[in-house]
């Protein structure tokens, strides 16, 4: 009776094993097809000045409250191309991304992310540090075997920023708050 039973599971289990490798080996080509593709990133170094965050208090333009954050971020992403095949040329590749927000009208942003950001800078005590999320939207072009594929991978790199209020000189107006990492920090590359 014992062994009956142990037979009927014995042919359930092989059916389920053949679906589980059926599974695996889909899984397999889809990785050995996309995943030695994939481009990876880090961020390199990243340097943040001219960051000003001007708190308003809604009161003045009846706008409800809001801020203007003006800053500059420049910064260099190096991206590696993990496959030969995927780009042949190269397979490091720094890119040097500037935003430039310092003038013009800055850039708007609620009330509360401006607060927030003004603690965040001010910090406890010496200096604080400032977190973002920078999201880089790539285009890629590679060939499997002879088949192009286009992809728009998204990029999406974590950053903070030790920052420290910069000595103002003379002449008002500029310095701001500034600060300099280098890291290495992998992004996430999401196709
Ligand atoms: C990015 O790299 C270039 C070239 O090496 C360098 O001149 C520049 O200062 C770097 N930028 C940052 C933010 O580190
Ligand atoms: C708005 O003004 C009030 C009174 O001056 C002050 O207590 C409050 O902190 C201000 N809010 C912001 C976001 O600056
Ligand atoms: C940015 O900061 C530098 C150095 O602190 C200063 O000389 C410059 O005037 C500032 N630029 C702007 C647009 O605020």
């Amino acid at each position: 009776m014992a062994m009956a039973r142990a037979g009927g599971g014995g042919t359930c289990c092989s059916c389920l094993c053949a679906f589980l490798v059926c599974i695996g080996v889909a899984v397999l080509i889809y990785w050995a097809t996309y995943q030695p593709h994939r481009i990876r990133a880090a961020v390199e170094s990243a340097e943040l000045s001219n960051l000003t965050v001007v708190v308003r208090n809604g009161t003045a333009d009846g706008g409800g409250s809001g801020g203007v954050v003006y800053y500059r971020l420049a910064v260099n992403v190096t991206m590696y191309n993990p496959s030969g095949r995927a780009g042949p040329r190269m397979s490091t590749t720094v890119v040097a991304i500037d935003f430039d927000r310092s003038g013009g009208g800055g850039v708007a942003v609620a009330g509360d992310v401006a607060a927030e950001l003004d603690k965040e800078i001010k910090g406890s005590g010496g200096g604080g540090e400032v977190g973002f999320e920078m999201v880089i939207d790539a285009r890629v072009r590679y060939k499997l075997g002879f088949i192009p594929i286009r992809a728009r991978p998204k990029v999406r790199c974590p950053v903070r920023i030790p920052v420290k209020a910069e000595r103002r000189g003379g002449g008002g107006g500029g310095g701001g708050v500034t600060g300099f990492l280098r890291s290495g920090d992998r992004c996430t590359v999401k196709y």
